[in-house]
C-alpha cells in the first residue's frame, strides 16, 4: 500500500467523510479541518484522519484517529501518528480497549488516570455507561 496514500492538512471539503467516519465508529461530530491531518488516496479523497487537541501545557492529545475499514491493517494509521509525532512531539491519549493493541505496536505506553487532562483528551470516561465494555487505556508516546 505504500506510495498509495499521502498525507496533507485536512480541508472543509474533507469534512464530511472525516464525519461520515467518526459517525461510524460512535465518536462526536469532528468541529473542523483545524488541526486536522489526513491520509488520502491517489485521488485525493480521505481514507483516515487524525485529529491533534494540545491540553492546558501544550502536549497534544490524539482525538481521534480513525482509518476507513476497508483501508485498515495497511499502515495508514501508523503513517498517521508518525506524522503526527513529527509535528507535536509528545502524544497522549485514551486508547479504546480494542486500539490499545495498536499504539503498544507503535511504541505507546500506558500513563496514570492523574496524568490525562480529560478536557484535551475529551473523553468522558468517568460517566460513560459503556466504560466497563470499552476498557479505556490512557497511553503516550515519548518525544523521540
Ligand atoms: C486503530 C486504527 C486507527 C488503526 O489503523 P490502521 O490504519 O488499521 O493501522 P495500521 O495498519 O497502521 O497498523 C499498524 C500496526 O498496528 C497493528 N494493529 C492495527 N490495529 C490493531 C489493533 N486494533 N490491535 C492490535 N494491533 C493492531 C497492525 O497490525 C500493524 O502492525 P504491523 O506493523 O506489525 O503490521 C483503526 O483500526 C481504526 O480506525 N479503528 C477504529 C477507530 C478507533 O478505535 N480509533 C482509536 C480510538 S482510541
Amino acid at each position: 500500500m505504500e506510495g498509495l496514500f499521502s498525507i496533507r492538512d485536512a480541508r472543509d471539503g474533507d469534512m464530511e467523510l472525516i464525519d461520515a467516519y467518526a459517525h461510524a465508529e460512535g465518536m462526536d461530530r469532528i468541529p473542523g479541518p483545524d488541526c486536522v491531518r489526513v491520509a488520502v488516496n491517489d485521488e485525493d479523497v480521505v481514507v483516515a484522519f487524525c485529529r491533534l487537541q494540545d491540553d492546558a501545557n501544550g502536549i497534544a492529545y490524539v482525538n481521534p484517529i480513525v482509518t476507513y475499514a476497508a483501508w485498515r491493517g495497511y499502515g495508514v494509521g501508523r503513517a498517521l501518528i508518525e506524522d503526527a509525532r513529527a509535528i507535536a512531539g509528545e502524544l497522549r491519549l485514551i486508547a479504546r480497549g480494542t486500539s490499545e493493541g495498536f499504539y503498544r505496536k507503535l511504541g505507546f505506553v500506558e500513563m496514570p488516570w492523574s496524568d490525562v487532562d480529560l478536557e484535551a483528551a475529551s473523553e468522558e470516561c468517568d460517566t460513560c455507561p459503556y466504560r466497563e465494555s470499552c476498557g479505556p487505556v490512557p497511553m503516550r508516546l515519548a518525544q523521540p
